[in-house]
C-alpha cells in the first residue's frame, strides 16, 4: 500500500495528525478577557483602512471594526467548513474504508469539525453575531456541498481555506493583537498546513484525469467559488457595528486600494497554483478579476 503515492501522503498526514492535533475548548482560554485597545486584525489588512471612512474613526471604533470583520471571516470560515465537511463525506462514501487515503479524508472532516466550533466560540467570546451568507449565496453552497467533485471540488476547498491562511498567518506572528485570535490562527495554521497538502495534491491527480469538457465547467465553478469566497469575507453589516452605512462601507472598501491589494496578497498563492494547472482561464478568470484576485 505504502508503494502507492496516494496512500504515501495519506500516511504520512495521518501521522501528522497524531503528532500535532489541538482540542480547542480546552486548548484555549475562553474566559480571558479581550486586552484593552489591541486589535483583532494588522489595521492594515482592516478593509477600510486608508479611506476617508477609516480616517473619521476613533481608536476604539478601528478597534471594533477589526473585531467585526475577524467575526465576520470567523462566520465564513462555519460556512466553508461545513460545505467542504459534505463534500469529503461524498468522496468517502465511495472510497475504500480500508484505505489510508479514505481514513485522512475522514481525520480531516474530524478537524474541521474542532474548527467549526473553535470559530462559533471565537465569535460568542468576541460578543459579535455571526455573520451568514446572503441567500443566493447560501444556495450555491447548498448547491456545491451537494453536488461538486473532482477538480471543482478540491479547487474550491484550496481556495476558502489558503485565502483564510493568509490572514491567519500574518495574525498569529503579530504579538500586538489579540491573544485569543492569535491562538485560533496557530492552531488552524497548524492543522490547515496538512489539508492543503492533502487537496493540492489530489487536485493535480483529478485535473490529470478530467477530460476538457470537465475542465471548461470546473473553470466556471472555480472562478464562482473564488467570487463568492472573496466577497463574503467582509460582511457589510460588519460596517453597522461602527456606525457605518453598510451599503456605504462596502462600496468604499470595494474601491478602497489597501483592500484590493490585501484580496490579491492573500490569493496570491493559490491563484497562481491554479493558474499553473490551468483552471484559471476562459470565461472563469473573469470572475477572478472581479473578485479582485487577478488583473488582466
Ligand atoms: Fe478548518
Ligand atoms: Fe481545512
Amino acid at each position: 500500500m505504502a508503494g502507492f503515492p496516494r496512500e504515501a501522503v495519506a500516511d504520512r498526514l495521518l501521522s501528522a495528525s497524531v503528532r500535532t492535533s489541538y482540542d480547542p475548548v480546552v486548548d484555549i482560554d475562553w474566559s480571558a478577557p479581550p486586552v484593552p485597545g489591541a486589535y483583532w486584525l494588522p489595521p492594515t489588512r482592516s478593509s477600510l483602512y486608508g479611506t476617508p471612512l477609516w480616517d473619521a474613526m476613533t481608536e476604539d471604533q478601528r478597534v471594533e471594526l477589526t473585531k467585526h470583520e475577524v467575526a465576520s471571516a470567523a462566520s465564513a470560515g462555519i460556512w466553508f467548513e461545513t460545505i467542504l465537511m459534505q463534500m469529503l463525506i461524498r468522496h468517502y462514501y465511495d472510497a475504500d474504508p480500508t484505505s489510508r487515503h479514505a481514513q485522512y479524508a475522514l481525520t480531516e472532516v474530524a478537524d474541521e469539525c474542532r474548527h467549526s466550533i473553535m470559530f462559533g466560540r471565537l465569535i460568542e467570546a468576541a460578543g459579535a453575531p455571526v455573520y451568514r451568507a446572503e441567500p443566493f449565496d447560501h444556495l450555491l453552497g447548498r448547491w456545491l456541498k451537494s453536488t461538486a467533485t473532482g477538480p471543482q471540488m478540491y479547487a474550491a476547498i484550496l481556495i476558502a481555506e489558503e485565502i483564510l491562511d493568509s490572514f491567519q498567518r500574518e495574525i498569529m506572528a503579530d504579538e500586538s493583537l489579540q491573544p485569543l485570535i492569535r491562538m485560533v490562527s496557530r492552531i488552524h495554521v497548524v492543522e490547515e498546513a496538512r489539508h492543503v497538502r492533502f487537496a493540492r495534491d489530489e487536485l493535480t491527480r483529478q485535473v490529470e484525469a478530467a477530460g476538457p469538457v470537465a475542465l471548461a465547467y470546473s473553470r466556471l465553478v472555480i472562478g464562482r467559488a473564488a467570487y463568492s469566497i472573496t466577497r463574503r469575507l467582509v460582511h457589510p453589516r460588519a460596517y453597522a457595528a461602527v456606525g457605518i452605512d453598510p451599503a456605504a462601507g462596502r462600496a468604499a472598501a470595494r474601491a478602497n486600494p489597501h483592500w484590493r491589494a490585501t484580496l490579491r496578497w492573500s490569493a496570491q498563492r493559490i491563484a497562481d497554483h491554479l493558474t499553473e494547472l490551468g483552471l484559471v482561464a476562459g470565461p472563469g478568470r473573469a470572475l477572478w478579476r472581479r473578485a479582485g484576485l487577478v488583473e488582466g
